[in-house]
């Protein structure tokens, strides 16, 4: 009989595709799957009776600003009990890495940390600092247009020069080298927004023969949406790129109702090129305080604020109030800050979560004392409350927005579907009890229903909590293979 580390028995095993659960067995050798089948013979070290349980391949996290928690807080909790087993760092045009700071970091490169977070000058040094950190959670890594332009501009509020995009670009293939999966940038943000379309397209340029992407951060999710979506797919045709549109929504009440308008341009773009997007399961937003954001319609939740910490928690109206202003005086006096917005419509995001083009990212802010709760619950969320309760999608199509389609996007080689010789990156859970439990209200609180989480054959999780052990690892990029 053959030997194998670990056995997990009678699984209902959704591989990562859309295809119906079977069950089988599924067989653990070093950091791979080494058999997946009936009644597979093995003499094994540890045997998993997983009978009444799904397996599927670890989550993946695709939208992320992990970058400095995969080494500071390498436990990661938050992802990996959700069963996330990959994060990509990177989003919104702000990296971590490369970056170069004078003074403190620009609104939105804070969320990242503070100052003394930003230490990895190139992008090898943080790939070794990921790796010196062990995180328990595999790590692919995004080169921010935002951290660029401001490794190599004096002022950020102007477009760059051609100098400058030289520059950036010298930088972005030295990351795309070091194995960066692309590029993503933040146009709606101050930092970034006086950008051209131009300065973009060129910065974009070394993607195609690197087989990268480029995510964006649109340079509107309100009325201008359209023309943002159309700027971004712009950048990808010129640069025969894929284009990936970040946590797709239609923000703010005058832009409610307009997701069929957003996705209609999506699937027209579909038609003629490689583009796709990624959605969390709230229909409230998170980031910095923006002060074009303050509308009295929509209940603002402070998250942190420098000047006024102890507000944290507390709505932008309570804090008008408390303070006798208007909520705009009173986000002036709390910036800089951060906020919840209740700005999206639960409809649009519902129609946008279930599109075939729609992947899952938390965009969860691992900084914020008092985070959006999508930090720890968007994946048990979609499983839960969309698939099996409101039966918006599929369970093997909630797995499969969270796998084998964000693997092969973002060129994740060997992951994200449950395959003899791929990574034994994997997720245990009970389908009839997953669910998240994070609130508005109680925002840190761990998700329900997971049994068990295997991060290249480590078994990190399980339903009494972290292991010890951690398995993650720095995901060089790979080969894309696009399907639309
Ligand atoms: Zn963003
Ligand atoms: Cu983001």
């Amino acid at each position: 009989m053959p030997s194998c580390d670990t056995l997990i028995l009678n699984a209902s095993v959704l591989d990562g595709t859309d295809a119906a659960p079977e069950i089988f067995d599924v067989a653990l050798d070093g950091d791979r799957i080494c058999n997946v089948g009936p009644s597979l013979e093995y003499r094994a070290r540890v045997t998993v009776d997983a009978t009444g349980l799904a397996l599927s391949p670890g989550f993946i996290d695709v939208h992320t600003h992990d970058d400095t928690s995969v080494i500071r807080s390498p436990a990661m909790l938050p992802k990996l009990s959700q069963g996330v087993t990959t994060v990509i760092v990177g989003n919104c045009g702000i990296s971590a890495s490369p970056v170069r700071l004078r003074g403190e970091p620009p609104d939105p490169m804070n969320l990242l940390g503070d100052a003394a977070a930003f230490c990895y000058p190139t992008f090898a040094a943080y790939v070794a600092a990921v790796s010196d950190a062990r995180p328990a959670v595999n790590v692919g890594a995004l080169v921010g247009h935002t951290s660029l332009r401001n490794n190599h501009m004096d002022r950020l509020d102007r477009t760059a020069t051609g100098a400058e995009i030289g520059a950036m670009c010298a930088q972005l293939q030295e990351a795309l080298d070091g194995g960066a999966l692309g590029l993503s940038s933040g146009l709606a943000y101050l930092s970034a927004n006086a950008a051209s379309t131009e300065e973009v397209v060129e910065l974009a340029q070394p993607l195609a023969a690197a087989h990268a992407v480029y995510t964006t951060h649109l340079r509107s999710e309100t009325e201008a949406i359209l023309d943002a979506m159309s700027e971004a797919f712009e950048v990808g045709r010129l640069n025969q790129v894929p284009v990936i549109v970040s946590h797709l929504k239609c923000a703010g009440i005058a832009n409610w109702g307009r997701s069929g308008e957003v996705l209609s341009a999506l699937e027209t773009a579909r038609g003629s090129q490689r583009t796709g997007c990624d959605c969390y399961p709230y229909a409230a937003g998170s980031s910095t305080l923006d002060l074009r954001q303050v509308d009295e319609r929509v209940e603002l939740t402070i998250t942190w604020s420098t000047p006024h910490p102890e507000m944290a928690g507390q709505s932008l109206a309570q804090i008008a109030d408390a303070w006798s202003v208007t909520q705009m005086d009173a986000a002036r006096m709390l910036q800089p800050a951060g906020a919840i917005y209740h700005s999206i419509s639960e409809q649009d995001m519902r129609r946008i979560l279930c599109h075939p083009a729609t992947m899952i990212g938390s965009d969860g802010l691992p900084n914020d004392p008092r985070p959006h709760p999508r930090l720890w619950g968007t994946f048990p969320r979609v499983l839960g409350r969309y698939s099996r309760e409101e039966k918006l999608l599929s369970l093997p199509e909630a797995v499969h927005k969270m796998t084998q389609m964000p693997a092969q996007r973002f060129g994740l080689a060997e992951r994200g579907l449950i395959r003899p010789g791929y990574f034994a990156d994997l997720v245990l859970f009970d389908p009839e009890e997953i669910i998240d439990k994070a609130t508005f209200a109680d925002p840190i609180r761990p998700s329900e229903g997971i049994a068990g989480v295997w991060v290249n054959g480590v078994l990190s999780y399980t339903a009494e909590g972290a292991r010890e052990n951690r398995g993650g690892r720095f995901l060089p990029r790979g080969k894309t293979t696009w399907i639309q």
